[in-house]
C-alpha cells in the first residue's frame, strides 16, 4: 500500500525538527528531506549561516547536506503532497486557557497539522508523530485523515508514534548514537506494514536490537512516562539536597554513593537550582491531568509532587540567597551567571534563572545577567512575562561578558553550569566586587574551597552552611583544615 520511503517531509522546523531532520538527510543519502514551518522567519534563518537554534554539531551536519538531500521552506502544501513519510514535529506546549488550563498539553497545532495533510496529501502517506503528545492523540490525528480518506479514494493514512528522546545540548549525539528508536503503530497489516517503513528509514544507522516497536499507546505513554522517571530522579535528589543542607550531609557524596548501586545508577543524580526545559515541566503535567481525567487522582498527586519540589527547589535557592545578603537584597547588584535551562543550548523555556530572577526581583535586587548563547531581548522578554516589563526594565541589565555581569556586585549567582564558568578568574573577579563578596553555586560546578580561599562567603546547594563557608572570616580559612570535596 505504501510506496517505498524516499521523500520525508517534516511539519515543524524547531529544536526536534531541524537536528532530526539534519541526522536523517546525513545518514540517508538516498532520502529528500524536508523541514517545512509556517514561521517564514525561521525557515529563512534555516537556510541563512545564522541557524535559528545552537546545538554543538548541528552547523556543520546541516551546511552539508542543505540543498542537496536537506531542504528548508514555508510551502507548507507542496511538501506535504511530495512526501512519502511526514514527521509532525510541532509545538505541544501546556494549555493556558479553558479546560485543562496550566496542565493539558495544547494539541491545536498538531490537530492544525493533521488538517493540513488531509487536505494536501492527495495519495497515500505515513503520517508519523514526533511531538510529544498524550495517550490516544493518534486517534484524534486518524480521525481527522480517516474522515478525508472517505471523501477520496486515492488518499490512504497510518499514523504511527515515534516520539524523539533526544536532549537538547546533546541532542546531534543522542539522534546520532540513540539509546533506543521506538516506534508504535497499529495493531493490523496496514500498521506493520507503515512500522516496517519507518523501521527501515532508522535503520539507515541505528542497529535493529534498538529499534523498539509496541503499539500506537504504548509508544505515547513510554515518552510521558520517560519525561517523569527523569524528572522525578531530579526532584528526588533536590529534595535530598534540602536535608543534607540541614544536616551536615553533602549532596554530591549522597549521590556518589547512591549512585554507584548499580540497580538505581548515577545519572540525573546532580542537584541543582531545579530543572527547566521545554519538555520535563510539561510531560509531567501532562501525565498528571492523563490520570485526573482518568479518575487516578492517588496517581495524579504522585507525580504533581514532582512538579511541586522543582518549584519549591527554585524559591528555596531565591531565599537562601536573600537569607545569605542579611535578609536584603534591595538595590544590591547581583551577577546572574546564566539564563538558558542548561549548558550547550540557547533555549530558556522554563529556566530555573527565570524564576529565580522573578523571586530576585520581587525583592528589588538589580540584576545583572550573562549567558554566553541566550541574547538580551530573549532574557528581557522571558523575565517581562513573569515580572512585568517596568520591573525588567528598572532592574536589569545583561552584559556581553561574565566579567562585566560581576562587576559592583555583592554577589554572583551560577543558574546554568555552562562551562566557562568553571574557569573564570575568579581572583580578578573578586577585586571588581563589593566586599564581602557572595557566590551562590545552583549548579555544584564551582571549587568551593578555591573561592573561598580567594576570601569569597560560598553557599552551594546541598551542603551545609557551615561546610560551604565560614560565616565569620572567610578569608584564608580554606588553609585552616577544611576538607570538604570541591564536587
Ligand atoms: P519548537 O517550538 O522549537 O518548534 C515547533 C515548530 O513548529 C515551530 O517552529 C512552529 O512554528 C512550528 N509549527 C507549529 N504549528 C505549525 C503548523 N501548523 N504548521 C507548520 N509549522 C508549525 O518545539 P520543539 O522543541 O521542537 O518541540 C516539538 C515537539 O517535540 C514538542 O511536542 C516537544 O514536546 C517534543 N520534544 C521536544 C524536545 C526538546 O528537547 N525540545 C525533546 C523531545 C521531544
Amino acid at each position: 500500500m505504501f510506496r517505498e520511503v524516499k521523500n520525508i517531509t517534516c511539519v515543524g522546523a524547531g529544536y526536534v525538527g531541524g537536528p532530526t531532520c539534519a541526522m536523517i538527510a546525513n545518514k540517508c543519502p538516498d532520502i529528500r528531506v524536508t523541514v517545512v514551518d509556517m514561521n517564514t522567519e525561521k525557515i529563512a534563518q534555516w537556510n541563512s549561516d545564522e541557524l535559528p537554534i545552537y546545538e554543538p554539531g548541528l552547523e556543520e551536519v546541516v551546511k552539508t547536506h542543505r540543498g542537496k538531500n536537506l531542504f528548508f521552506s514555508s510551502d507548507v502544501p507542496k511538501a506535504i503532497r511530495e512526501a512519502d513519510l511526514i514527521f509532525i514535529s510541532v509545538n505541544t506546549p501546556t494549555k493556558m486557557y479553558g479546560r485543562g488550563k496550566g496542565m493539558a498539553p495544547d494539541l491545536k497545532y498538531v490537530e492544525s497539522v493533521a488538517r493540513t495533510i488531509a487536505e494536501h496529501a492527495g495519495g497515500p502517506k505515513i503520517v508519523v508523530e514526533k511531538s510529544t503528545v498524550p495517550v490516544k492523540a493518534a486517534e484524534s490525528i486518524t480521525t481527522i485523515l480517516r474522515e478525508a480518506q472517505k471523501h477520496n479514494a486515492d488518499l490512504h493514512f497510518q499514523v504511527l508514534s515515534n516520539p524523539e528522546f533526544l536532549a537538547e545540548g546533546t541532542a546531534m549525539r543522542d539522534l546520532s548514537n540513540p539509546d533506543r528508536v521506538l516506534i508504535g503503530g497499529e495493531s493490523s497489516p496496514d500498521g506493520y506494514e507503515a512500522v516496517s517503513h519507518l523501521v527501515r528509514v532508522y535503520e539507515h544507522w541505528v542497529d535493529r536490537s534498538k529499534i523498539i516497536t509496541t503499539n500506537t499507546w504504548s509508544s505515547e505513554l513510554s515518552k510521558l512516562a520517560a519525561n517523569a522517571f527523569l524528572a522525578q530522579r531530579i526532584s528526588s535528589i533536590n529534595a535530598i539536597s534540602a536535608i543534607c543542607e540541614a544536616t551536615g550531609a553533602d549532596v554530591g557524596e549522597v549521590a556518589h554513593a547512591v549512585g554507584h548501586d548499580s540497580r538505581i545508577g548515577g545519572k540525573f543524580l546532580q542537584a541543582s537550582v531545579g530543572f527547566g526545559g521545554s519538555c520535563f515541566q510539561k510531560d509531567v503535567l501532562s501525565l498528571v491531568y492523563l490520570c485526573e481525567s482518568l479518575n487516578l487522582g492517588k496517581v495524579a498527586n504522585y507525580w504533581r509532587g514532582v512538579i511541586e519540589i522543582n518549584d519549591w527547589q527554585r524559591r528555596r535557592f531565591a531565599d537562601k540567597i536573600v537569607g545569605e545578603l542579611f535578609n536584603t537584597v534591595a538595590g544590591k547588584k547581583i551577577a546572574m551567571l546564566g539564563f538558558s535551562f542548561k549548558k550547550n543550548t540557547g533555549d530558556t523555556r522554563e529556566s530555573s534563572a527565570i524564576y529565580v530572577g522573578k523571586h530576585l526581583l520581587e525583592e528589588c535586587a538589580e540584576l545583572q545577567f550573562y549567558d554566553p548563547k541566550v541574547s538580551e531581548t530573549q532574557i528581557r522578554s522571558e523575565l517581562a512575562l513573569v515580572s512585568g516589563k517596568e520591573s525588567v526594565d528598572r532592574l536589569v541589565k545583561v552584559h556581553s561578558s561574565a566579567y562585566e555581569a560581576c562587576k559592583g556586585a555583592h554577589a554572583i549567582v551560577i543558574l546554568t553550569e555552562w562551562d566557562e564558568f568553571k574557569t573564570l578568574d575568579y581572583k580578578r573577579i573578586y577585586t571588581t566586587m563589593e566586599h564581602p563578596s557572595a557566590v551562590f553555586d545552583g549548579r555544584l560546578i564551582l571549587d568551593k574551597k578555591m573561592l573561598r580561599d580567594l576570601g569569597f562567603r560560598v553557599f552551594a546547594i546541598g551542603s551545609a552552611p557551615d561546610q560551604a563557608y565560614n560565616m565569620f572570616g572567610t578569608a584564608g580559612c580554606g588553609s585552616g583544615g577544611d576538607s570538604s570535596p570541591n564536587r
